[in-house]
């Protein structure tokens, strides 16, 4: 399976990065295309001190612990509009963006982009693909619940950052999971388990 993973400049940059270590380590994941938006790298180095340059794919496999050759990981420029995602020809499962500010949903929603995160979401949704995206504001105002319904009735997926407590987390990670699992089984991605609610009797 090849992926689509945007990160854009929404707080929650650990979303991103417990979603590309769990796609990682699925098995599951042959390619990841990685976009990041330039507001997403500094929110990146602000929350986690991550030190990412984009294009650098040593800079993203360190901070992911992945080897240094490692493939797996392809990072497009944001100003690539040529680069595969951007084509409805290249087959892939889907996109997710992780987390997404309100500035790239309200983008996507118009259909009016004018990056290459823009414009692979655009080309997920025309193809009929998969597209989560993690929201993440608040509060929301009605500009940005508008574009939300707008995306959803277009196909999309709403998958706002906000994740569940009954199972009970312990760490930030495991809260984080909890969320991260959700988009994960947007596409049949294995992973984990511990955070499925199995039921309760009363
Ligand atoms: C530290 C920091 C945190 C931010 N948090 C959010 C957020 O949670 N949600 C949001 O919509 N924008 C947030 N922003 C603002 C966006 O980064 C800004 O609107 C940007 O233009 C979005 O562009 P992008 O979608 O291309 O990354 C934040 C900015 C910074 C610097």
């Amino acid at each position: 399976m090849e992926l689509t993973v945007a990160v854009t400049g929404a707080s929650g940059t650990i979303y991103a990065h417990r979603t590309l270590l769990h796609l990682a380590a699925s098995g599951a994941v042959e390619r990841i295309n990685l976009i990041t938006s330039s507001t997403a790298l500094v929110v990146a180095r602000v929350e986690m001190g991550a030190k990412l340059a984009e294009g650098d794919a040593r800079t993203v496999n360190e901070w992911l612990g992945l080897p240094a050759d490692s493939k797996l990981v392809r990072w497009h420029r944001l100003d690539n509009l040529a680069a595969p995602p951007a084509s409805g020809s290249h087959p892939q499962a889907g996109m997710i963006v992780v987390p997404c500010s309100m500035g790239t949903l309200g983008a996507v929603a118009s259909g009016a982009g004018t990056n290459l995160i823009h414009r692979a979401a655009d080309v997920t949704l025309k193809e009929g693909r998969r597209l989560v995206l993690v929201v993440r504001e608040t509060p929301y105002n009605a500009v940005h619940l508008e574009n939300m319904l707008r995306l959803d009735r277009a196909g999309a997926r709403i998958l706002p950052a906000s994740p569940g407590f009954y199972h009970r987390p312990r760490t930030i990670e495991q809260l984080v999971d909890h969320l991260v699992f959700r988009a994960l089984d947007q596409f049949g991605v294995p992973h984990p388990t511990g955070t499925q609610w199995k039921g309760e009797e009363p």
